[in-house]
Formats: structure tokens, C-alpha cells, sequence
């Protein structure tokens, strides 16, 4: 039977019209979930607190039988695996910031020169040490412009607190030798970068001591808790106090230096934390290569830059960031991107109230004020966040997912933004 002749039917025609203007949504699904370790819990989570209620140790000082040994474990596997001397578990993020802080010697009367991009937490840490922070510009890397924290330092400037925003070093360089030739303490806010580095080395290690979050959105998480680093003895011991009231006398070293508070970690954090810890990583190598795709593809495209790298390698990669040339075009832009189905926002826009950006921070500019300093203006920083376009990057994203993404950007910048 002669077979028959196949008909050769033309490629299709990609549709580029925008889904706003009815072409079809360059995203096919929805995105991946966004809470990096969270998404990975699984059987060992289950295995570790298990063990613990078993052993009926919640208490991570003082319990039964062998006794307690999951946040002390945590806390060395935790310090080894970053390469500091000293881990102390808490209970957030924020007391991390609040131990590394008043361990470094802050306190009443001080200045504590923060970027005016970050979570409020950090200038909230610094109000709880007594202290005033002082908001800095950031620059295209979105962290703290090592200019403007020169140009802010005054005889009061007592430390300096980077922030590596959304798993981006700041300019560790640039920023340990302001530290240095000024003699201010430096403490980094590691919350957002878990695991992330500067030139190799990782964040958190570079001043005198560094804070991370455990919280639920973080890249490793027990739900709450928080890890404060450190490779001072001194700043160890103060953190010690801070964190438990009776910390001095459980170390049978007399009475405490400090009024502590209660920050501590149970035992089910830290046998959570210790399989969160080995999935670090993995987490990161994933998201690494996920962001550095989809930035080559986006870099090429009209009307958008990406965010400056301080150092490319040592992004965490848990999101793409990239400038429109106006707020306005950012606003576009982004509208057409939600309508393709991609999770995108605005970091900054006057229509929504996002703590993230300094003129919300109502008490914290309120005691700014109160205490006879300026309000603080950061121009620069709300014309960088007004005009960034941001979208999460799950380590869940597999390559359909990306193809969508660089897709739904390339159908954005050519229909909005060129
Ligand atoms: C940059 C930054 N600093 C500090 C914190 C505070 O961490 P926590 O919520 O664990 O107290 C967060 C949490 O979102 C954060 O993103």
C-alpha cells in the first residue's frame, strides 16, 4: 500500500501579543511556591522532632536521661559550616540582630547607620539597644551605598549594619575598611542570604558578628528562630546574657553583665534547623543556576537593567531584580507581567503600604525625630525601589518554568518597556 504523503505543516507563530492585550499568558501554571526550606521538609524534619518528643528534651539547658543536645549541636554544626567561631540560637531573627548589637557594645546614645531598604526589623533591633539608626542610601545593588554610610558617620556613629537584601552581599570590601578605619563595629544582617558569600567568604562573618532568620519566608527554616554568628569571645558571652536572663549563672560564671531577655531556642528548633542546615547547599547551587539563567536572558532585553551585582557568585539567588527606567514604566510593566501570569511586584510603590521601605517605618521615624536628629531622605533609594521589578525565583522552578519567565519577560520589555 503506497503510503500516504504527510502534509508539512508550517512551525507555529509564536503569539507575542501581550496577555493583557489578549494573546495567551506566557505562564502555563502557577508559581512555585516561595519558602526555600520550607518546601523541603520532609521525613527528616519528622525523624528530628520526633526524637525529641520522644526524649521528652524540649528544653535546650536542662531535661532528662541524656539530657538536652540538639540546639548546642545546631549551634557547632551551624558555626562550622559558615566558618565562625561562635553560633548562638534564638528564637528570631531579630533577637539575633538585638544580641550581635548590644555584644558589640551599642547602646544608649549610639547611631547605627542601617540602609533605608530593609525589613523594619533591623531599624526596630537597633531602637531595642537604645540606640538611633541612621538610614543610608542604598545604591543599584539595592544594599548599603558605602558612600553615603561615609558621608553619614558622625562622632555618635557606633556601628554600621549592612543588609544583604533579598540574598545580595552587600559591598563587604568597601564596608569592612569604613568599619575598620573608623573604628565602628560592624554587624551584618544575614537574614535574607543564608549561606550567600563575598568573595568566597560567607556572609555573616566579615565584622563582628552576623544575624539570620529562620522564620517561615527564609531559606532555611524551623518556623521562628534565628542564629546570631560570631568570632568574638566577648560579643559570644554578652550574646549569651542577652538572650537568657540566667546565662551568666548557667555558665557558672557569677552574676549577668545584662538584663537578658528570653530568646532562647527549644530543642525542637534545633533538631529542625540541624537537617535544615544540610539541605543549605543544595537550596543554594538550585537557585544559583535558576537566577543566573534567566538574568542572561533578561539582561539582553530593552528598557530593563538588572540590579548590580557586588559579587555575581555570591548571590543566594532567591529572586530577579530589574530596573524600568521610570517608576512609572515599572508600574506598566509589571501590570503586564501579572496579567502573563507572573508572580512580579513592585518594591516600591506610594500605593501600598510595604514595611520594607524606610518612610513606613512610623516609630522608627518618630524617634528619630524625637531624639532632635532630621527626618531621614533617602531619595535615591526610593527612586531605586520605585523603579525595581521584582519577582521570587523558587528552587522548585524547573525549566518550563523558566522558559515561561524569560517568555514572559521578553513579551513585557518589547510590548511595554522598548
Ligand atoms: C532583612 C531582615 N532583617 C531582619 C528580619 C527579622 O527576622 P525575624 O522575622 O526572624 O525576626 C527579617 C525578617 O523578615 C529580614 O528580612
Amino acid at each position: 500500500m503506497a503510503r500516504m504523503t504527510e502534509t508539512r505543516l508550517d512551525p507555529p507563530v509564536l503569539d507575542q501579543r501581550l496577555a493583557r492585550d489578549g494573546g495567551p499568558p506566557a505562564r502555563t501554571r502557577p508559581e512555585p511556591p516561595m519558602f526555600p526550606g520550607g518546601m523541603e521538609i520532609g521525613e527528616e524534619e519528622v525523624e528530628a522532632v520526633t526524637r525529641v518528643l520522644r526524649s521528652k528534651n524540649v528544653f535546650r539547658y536542662y531535661g532528662v536521661g541524656d539530657g538536652p543536645q540538639e540546639v548546642a549541636t545546631f549551634e557547632r554544626e551551624f558555626a562550622t559550616h559558615l566558618g565562625a567561631t561562635h553560633a548562638l540560637a534564638v528564637n528570631a531573627g531579630s533577637s539575633a540582630l538585638i544580641c550581635g548589637l548590644i555584644g558589640a557594645g551599642v547602646g544608649q546614645g549610639d547611631e547605627v547607620i542601617i540602609p533605608a531598604y530593609t525589613w523594619n526589623a533591623t531599624a526596630n533591633a537597633v531602637l531595642a539597644t537604645g540606640a538611633i539608626p541612621v538610614l543610608a542610601e542604598v545604591d543599584d545593588s539595592l544594599t548599603l551605598d558605602p558612600v553615603d554610610v561615609a558621608a553619614k558617620i558622625t562622632p555618635e556613629t557606633k556601628a554600621v549594619l549592612p543588609v544583604h537584601m533579598r540574598g545580595a552581599p552587600a559591598a563587604m570590601d568597601a564596608l569592612t575598611a569604613i568599619a575598620r578605619d573608623h573604628e565602628l563595629a560592624l554587624i551584618e544582617d544575614v537574614c535574607q542570604a543564608a549561606g550567600a558569600t563575598f568573595n568566597g567568604k560567607r556572609l555573616g562573618t566579615f565584622g563582628d558578628a552576623g544575624a539570620f532568620s529562620l522564620q517561615f519566608n527564609k531559606i532555611l527554616t524551623t518556623g521562628e528562630g534565628g542564629v546570631l554568628i560570631t568570632n568574638r569571645d566577648d560579643v559570644y558571652d554578652m550574646a549569651i546574657d542577652v538572650h537568657d536572663c540566667a546565662g551568666s549563672v548557667r555558665r557558672g560564671i557569677g552574676l549577668p553583665q545584662f538584663p537578658g531577655y528570653n530568646f532562647r531556642a527549644s530543642e525542637l528548633q534545633g533538631a529542625v534547623a540541624r537537617v535544615q542546615l544540610g539541605r543549605l547547599d543544595g537550596l543554594l547551587q538550585r537557585m544559583r543556576a535558576n537566577q543566573n539563567w534567566l538574568a542572561e536572558r533578561v539582561a539582553e532585553l530593552p528598557g530593563l537593567t538588572l540590579r548590580r551585582g557586588t559579587d555575581e557568585g555570591g548571590d543566594a539567588g532567591i529572586c530577579l531584580i530589574a530596573f524600568a527606567e521610570t517608576a512609572a514604566l515599572a508600574a506598566d510593566a509589571v501590570d503586564a507581567l501579572k496579567a502573563e501570569g507572573v508572580g512580579a511586584m513592585r518594591i516600591y510603590s506610594p500605593d501600598f503600604i510595604d514595611l520594607h521601605i524606610y518612610p513606613y517605618w512610623k516609630p522608627v521615624l518618630d524617634a528619630i525625630v524625637r531624639s532632635g536628629r532630621p527626618a531621614p531622605d533617602c531619595p535615591r533609594t526610593l527612586d531605586l525601589v520605585g523603579r525595581a521589578i521584582h519577582i521570587d525565583l523558587s528552587p522548585l522552578c524547573d525549566e518550563q518554568d523558566l522558559d515561561e519567565l524569560a517568555l514572559a519577560f521578553s513579551k513585557v520589555a518589547n510590548g511595554v518597556l522598548a
